[in-house]
């Protein structure tokens, strides 16, 4: 039986990668603020669901957490890292870049740089995280929440690098969502839009195939060719 952590499973993407890794015979250990929502998903299965209540931006206890967790569940087979924020920030409050750049850099920096370790210390294991589209270019609207993903869709192919020089199985995923319909979208209707549950059961096959990029759900990879090459004056006139 594998055993997989995904941090930010309380709501969204994490929550339905957790739903449907249960149903695929997985031990998965959730965690997010939200503790309530974390017992909701234990009670469905109590033999197969760990909890662990965990701020991403509390950086200094994020290694003894997730030693702990693993120590609970016995081992970790997979990491997946969907905890993430996004601010709009036309004000440029620093405050709120902040907050993202914490969430979605120093949080995911400590936490994969974790994994890695005790992935090449055991021998075998798989990093995912949930970047986005957004990794591709900039935006005006939230300027840290592009820059951040870019960030970790970079640090990600840095992490497989290294890894690659250790030749064991240890494998990294950078997943790009476009739009899902998750409490981060806010209830907008954009183009595209995707259940979080049928991101999810892509996100879960990409981890089976150990694909290194996958752009979910399939077709935004037309978008991501799109955002490569579309010239400034165009983009300036969508974000
Ligand atoms: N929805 C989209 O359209 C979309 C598109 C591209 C990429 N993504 C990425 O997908 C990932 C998941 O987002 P989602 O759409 O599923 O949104 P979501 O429903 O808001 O889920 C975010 C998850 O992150 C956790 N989280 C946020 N801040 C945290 C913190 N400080 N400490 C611990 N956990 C924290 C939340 O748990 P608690 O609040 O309980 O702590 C929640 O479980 C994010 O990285 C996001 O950037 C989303």
């Amino acid at each position: 039986m594998q055993n997989a952590i995904i941090i930010g499973a309380s709501s969204g993407i994490g929550r339905s990668l957790a739903e449907i890794l249960v149903g695929k015979g997985y031990r998965v250990g959730v965690t997010g603020r939200r503790t309530d929502l974390l017992e909701s998903l234990r009670i469905l299965n109590p033999d197969k669901v760990f909890t662990l209540r965990m701020d991403v931006q509390d950086i200094e206890s994020l290694e003894s957490a997730c030693e702990a967790l693993t120590t609970e569940m016995g081992c970790i087979d997979l990491m997946v890292i969907s905890a993430g924020i996004g601010i709009p920030n036309r004000t440029l409050d620093f405050q709120k870049e902040h907050d993202v750049i914490r969430t979605n850099i120093l949080g995911f920096t400590c936490i994969a740089d974790w994994a890695m370790r005790r992935f090449q210390s055991q021998g075998h294991g798989h990093l995912v995280n949930i970047s986005s589209i957004a990794s591709l270019r900039g935006n005006g609207h939230a300027p840290s929440y592009n820059a951040t993903k870019a960030y970790q869709a970079n640090y990600l192919e840095g992490l497989r690098l290294n890894a690659d020089k250790t030749r064991l199985p240890i494998h990294v995923t950078d997943i790009r969502p476009g739009f899902v319909d998750t409490d981060m979208a806010k209830g907008m209707r954009m183009f595209w839009m995707s259940t979080p549950e049928k991101a999810a059961t892509q996100i879960a096959d990409a981890i089976q195939r150990k694909r290194r990029v996958a752009f979910v759900t399939r077709r935004w990879v037309l978008v991501a060719w799109l955002l490569q090459w579309i010239p400034y004056p165009l983009l300036r006139r969508v974000v």
